[in-house]
């Protein structure tokens, strides 16, 4: 579909999105049908080398609680997840290269393929070239690394030691690996302060010429521990399911075939109808978080992450009555 850059602009200010919407669950309907995915995520460790303004794990956070998970745990997070059907393992890990070595994430992707079957998505941040493709080799197929904003100033500002020229870093990674073959997945946060709507045209534009595979993006949500969480500059992006919506659909629009899932972030909104509000904006995923109960607190992004299931059969036939309630149902993916 042609979705010029003024057509985006408008979609994200008309008073009343739901045509819009209407528009997507139409696109979605045709290339994904009525199933949904779930993938089973993973957070393997909350230790963070870095100091993103806006993120509560970042290295300078003292009060930050710190775990990482052991193979064996992390692995059996894998089994849980095809037990529960679900066909994929996303495993995220604040960025530290040291825990997370080449040769330790290529063993246990090795593990995981075969000692479940599960299908592995890597999100463990800004890595060389050299480590993306032994995991590839090893057998990962998607990686997810957001650009958070295409806003270079902005970027700059929020991501310590960024450069604020040449080529946008996330950015060059993403390409990279999509020539390793990979599937990728990038995205942004919505409601930066200092972030403009013309750059989240931009953001969304830029998805499009990456030609992701999946697209990642949420509410940015301020955390008190955080220099960003303490910060009053305002943005002209709102901090709402309805405009967080706007951007799947518009998403949906521009990538027909993407994987799009109704994010976290947004159920930390509003936890009742987040989710179903981001399906019926034409997303397609949902992800679950398989992190073991010790652990979960402990991944504090931003403040209150909820943690839209626990594992039990209860919830998750809550999940299945909501999709329902759309028309939709639980798609496995092979
Ligand atoms: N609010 C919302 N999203 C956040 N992320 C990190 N910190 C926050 C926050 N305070 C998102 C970033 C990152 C992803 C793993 O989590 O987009 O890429």
């Amino acid at each position: 579909m042609t979705l010029a850059r003024a057509d985006i602009l408008r979609w994200l200010t008309v008073p009343d999105a739901e045509p819009l919407f209407a528009k997507a669950r139409a696109v979605r309907a045709r290339t994904k049908g009525r199933g949904v995915c779930l993938r089973g995520l993973v957070e393997l460790a909350s230790v963070c080398d870095r100091d993103c303004l806006y993120c509560g794990m970042r290295h300078a956070n003292t009060a930050a609680r710190r775990y990482a998970m052991r193979d064996d745990e992390i692995v059996a997070c894998a089994r849980l997840a095809g037990d529960l059907r679900f066909g994929t393992v996303v495993l995220q890990a604040g960025e530290c290269p040291a825990l997370w070595t080449r040769e330790r994430v290529a063993v246990l992707i090795r593990r995981i393929r075969a000692e479940t079957g599960q299908h592995i998505t890597l999100s463990l941040g800004e890595r060389s070239e050299a480590d993306t493709a032994a995991w590839r080799e090893a057998g990962a197929e998607r990686y997810l690394l957001r650009f958070e904003t295409t806003d270079r100033a902005l970027f700059a500002h929020i991501h310590p030691g960024a450069p604020r020229d040449g080529e946008h870093p996330r950015l060059a990674q993403l390409r990279r690996m999509k020539a390793q073959g990979y599937a990728i997945g990038a995205g942004m946060m919505l409601g930066l302060p200092g972030q403009t709507l013309a750059s989240v045209a931009d953001d969304l534009l830029t998805l499009r010429d990456l030609r992701a595979d999946m697209v990642g993006l949420g509410p940015y949500l301020r955390h008190p521990g955080t220099p960003l969480g303490q910060e009053t500059t305002p943005s002209e992006v709102p901090v709402s399911v309805d405009f967080t919506c706007r951007c799947y659909a518009l998403a949906r629009l521009l990538l027909p075939n993407a994987n799009i899932p109704s994010t976290t972030a947004l159920s930390t909104l509003d936890p009742r109808h987040g989710r179903l509000r981001g399906l019926n904006a034409g997303a397609n995923v949902f992800m679950p978080n398989l992190t073991p109960a010790a652990y979960r607190d402990g991944y504090q992004i931003y403040p209150d992450k909820i943690c839209v299931i626990a594992p039990q059969a209860d919830s998750l036939d809550t999940l299945h009555a909501d999709l329902a309630s759309l028309g939709l149902h639980h798609f496995q993916d092979q």
